[in-house]
């Protein structure tokens, strides 16, 4: 692109003198409805369990989750996606918990879509909340078998569908499975239930605070290295999307979030698609507890957010979505 004008006739200052005129020539913005707020579950009654490391987000019971779904109803978040924290005496290797059409998961999706009609619900398709080895697949003789993960994936897949969720978001990498749960799905006459691929996973460092509000940190053994992405790789990512985007994916996410800004821009560019990202459990937490000691202020969430609209994300899985919208809600005053 060749650059028009000189100074000093031009002054790129002109256009940020002034609130008004910043406020004209803004060319991204954010809103509740490019927010994702995920809500982490947990058996029992009348529970809302804080998290290590992430001040301010709880595990909620399910009587107690008209706590947080009245305000994210109440702000117009346009999805809420669910993540169980399974017992320990209900894991086991093959993860079958995932299949159980009481988990608490399949209580909580049959409950919420009965009592809230303004959002769409979201729910991993992964087993690693179910596995006593922490893996998001099945692990037989050391490796993560693909294709043996695939059978019970498309179970889990239609079990959820059933339950009301709206959107099934494979989390676990495995090979082929968006192809494997379109099928199934629409062999079970869902044909509009959506599919979000997670296509774009890596092996990140990020997830930790995520793993112990799941609980499945103290399990895992080893890494996740042989399914997730190696996070020096980025003409990978074009491979798995579109690999993902010809099996039926009507949307994909990149994730994490912030340390992945070319990932989505390259995606954006090269797939007209829906994308979406993940600001992942790790990165909340640094950006929470630096606000919380006081060494950024909290507008940094917003620039965040705002980055990774700039980079070409459609909508954003955020934990900070509640506090956000509060905010923004202020500043409409
Ligand atoms: C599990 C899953 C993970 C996250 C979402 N789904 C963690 C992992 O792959 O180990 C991470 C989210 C976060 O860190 O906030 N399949």
């Amino acid at each position: 692109m060749k650059v028009k004008g000189n100074f000093p006739s031009t002054r790129l200052r002109r256009v940020r003198s002034s609130n008004w005129v910043r406020r004209l020539v803004t060319e991204h913005s954010l809103s509740a409805n490019d927010l994702i707020l995920p809500i982490f579950l947990t058996e029992g009654k009348n529970k809302r369990e804080k998290i290590k490391n992430m001040p301010d987000i709880f595990r909620y019971s399910i009587d107690n989750l008209n706590q947080i779904l009245d305000q994210a109803s109440k702000y117009r978040i346009p999805m809420i996606a669910l993540f169980p924290n399974t017992p320990n005496s209900k894991k086991d290797k093959f993860g079958s918990e995932a299949l159980n059409d009481k988990n608490i998961v399949c209580k909580a999706l049959k409950k919420i879509k009965k009592n809230y009609k303004n959002f769409g619900l979201m729910c991993d398709v992964a087993l690693d909340p179910y596995t006593d080895h922490g893996h998001d697949g099945l692990l037989i003789d050391g490796i993560i078998d693909n294709d043996k993960t695939l059978e019970i994936l498309i179970n889990q897949a239609v079990l959820q569908a059933e339950m009301g969720c709206d959107v099934i978001a494979p989390s676990d990498m495995m090979d082929g499975r968006i192809g494997r749960i379109r099928k199934e799905l629409d062999k079970n006459n869902f044909k509009d239930t959506k599919i979000l691929s997670y296509a774009v996973k890596y092996a990140s460092n990020f997830y930790g605070p995520f793993r112990n509000a799941i609980g499945s940190n103290k399990f895992l053994k080893g890494d996740k290295k042989t399914y997730q992405m190696n996070f020096h790789n980025s003409e990978e990512a074009i491979r798995e999307v579109a690999f993902d985007v010809k099996e039926g994916a009507d949307f994909v996410m990149v994730k994490p979030g912030l340390p992945y800004l070319d990932i989505i821009s390259l995606i954006k560019n090269n797939f007209k698609i829906p994308v979406f990202s993940y600001q992942v459990s790790g990165e909340y937490s640094l950006i929470k507890n630096a606000i919380k000691n006081k060494i950024i202020d909290k507008s940094a969430i917003f620039e965040t957010l705002i980055s990774l609209k700039r980079a070409g994300s459609s909508a954003i899985v955020t934990y900070f979505a509640l506090q956000i919208c509060k905010e923004l809600k202020n500043q409409l005053k």
